[in-house]
């Protein structure tokens, strides 16, 4: 408990009930319903899809079934979305809005070069008036909150997340989430929680602060001393969705690491064709794993598995695991 807040109290984002204050970060290449699904098991109050291209949503992509799956177990549920230009944005946020999310999330704050250097994700931070463009014209046309997860600024030279802030409770955005890094920081460094508290007491709306969190008490320790309303958890949540419990990684029994794994893999070979799940699902067991030393021969025989049978069955042997 922190005064009135505890990490299992609601809040509200727009008119959806969060029910608890931990968060599960977009993160491409992972959030997909099947990670997200189990996170939602260990206790993450809200979820949201990887990022989703506006131009794929213009134009069709074949991944798109994938990246935009979600099951009615999954809710409150958001979809993230990014672009440079301000009416594709808004025309691929009102197709996602037709698969009823639950909230629309716009990216200002993906620093991957093919993304910001064409003026999309941390890209927009260099044009607040497009940011104003972008949100206030989903607010005003979208039926579903809408919200934004940002930056600081795209340097150090250009900290301007209280400018952007300010535009987003302008257009009526039901939440800001902070990222609290520049561009230029990229994943490094020190996130700033001092920047996240100056955001929450300069506007009026739920702030959700991230970085830097690395378990539970970090997250309280963030709302401590942000004031934050809620914690995004991102990296720390790979291979070990626990995080969300509260349960330390290294108290996790082999029959509980067992049955995850198996879990997540019949999740994954569920929703994408068989052979491709499995391999989208090694970069999940490298970090399921990483506290067992592999040699290199059994790294490299694990890692080329396209089978998820022998897999588990192989893994079963690296946990010495007996059902
Ligand atoms: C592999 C990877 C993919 C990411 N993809 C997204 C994304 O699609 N949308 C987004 O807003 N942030 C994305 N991020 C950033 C995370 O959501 C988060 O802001 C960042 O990792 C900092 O939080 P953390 O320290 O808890 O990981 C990604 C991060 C990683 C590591």
């Amino acid at each position: 408990m922190l005064g009135q807040i505890s990490l299992s109290s609601p809040f509200f984002i727009g008119t959806v009930e969060i029910p608890g204050r931990l968060l599960l970060s977009p993160m491409d290449g992972f959030t997909d319903s099947p990670f997200r699904r189990l996170c939602k098991n260990f206790g993450a109050s809200l979820l949201t899809s990887e990022f989703i291209n506006g131009i794929d949503l213009s134009y069709g992509h074949p991944y798109l079934k994938y990246k935009t799956f979600f099951l009615p177990v999954e809710r409150p549920f958001s979809f993230q979305v990014f672009d440079d230009d301000p009416e594709r944005l808004l025309s691929a946020a009102l197709k996602l809005q037709h698969l009823e999310p639950d909230i629309i999330d716009i990216n200002i704050g993906c620093s991957a070069r093919r993304v910001s250097n064409r003026g999309a994700g941390a890209g927009l931070l260099k044009h607040p008036e497009k940011i104003k463009k972008i949100a206030c014209s989903l607010v005003s046309t979208l039926q579903i909150p809408v919200t934004a997860k940002i930056r600081l600024g795209w340097d150090d030279q250009t900290r301007n997340f209280l400018e952007i802030a300010a535009i987003l409770m302008d257009c009526g955005l039901s939440a800001i989430t902070v990222h609290a890094r520049t561009r230029q920081q990229g994943y490094s460094g020190m996130a700033d929680w001092d920047a996240i508290a100056a955001i929450k007491s300069a506007v009026n709306l739920p702030v959700i602060g991230n970085g830097n969190v690395k378990s539970l008490s970090d997250a309280e320790k963030m709302l401590e001393h942000t004031r934050c309303d809620a914690v995004m958890i991102g990296r720390a949540a790979i291979g070990n969705p626990w995080i969300f419990s509260g349960i330390d990684r290294r108290m996790v029994m082999t029959h509980e690491l067992f049955k995850t794994i198996s879990q997540h893999l019949t999740w994954m070979t569920d929703l994408y064709p068989v052979r491709t799940g499995t391999l989208l699902f090694r970069k999940h067991l490298s970090r399921y794993l990483v506290d067992f030393p592999l040699t290199p021969e059994e790294k490299k025989e694990i890692f080329s598995m396209d089978d998820p049978f022998l897999l588990l069955d192989r893994i079963k042997a690296i946990l010495s695991y007996e059902e």
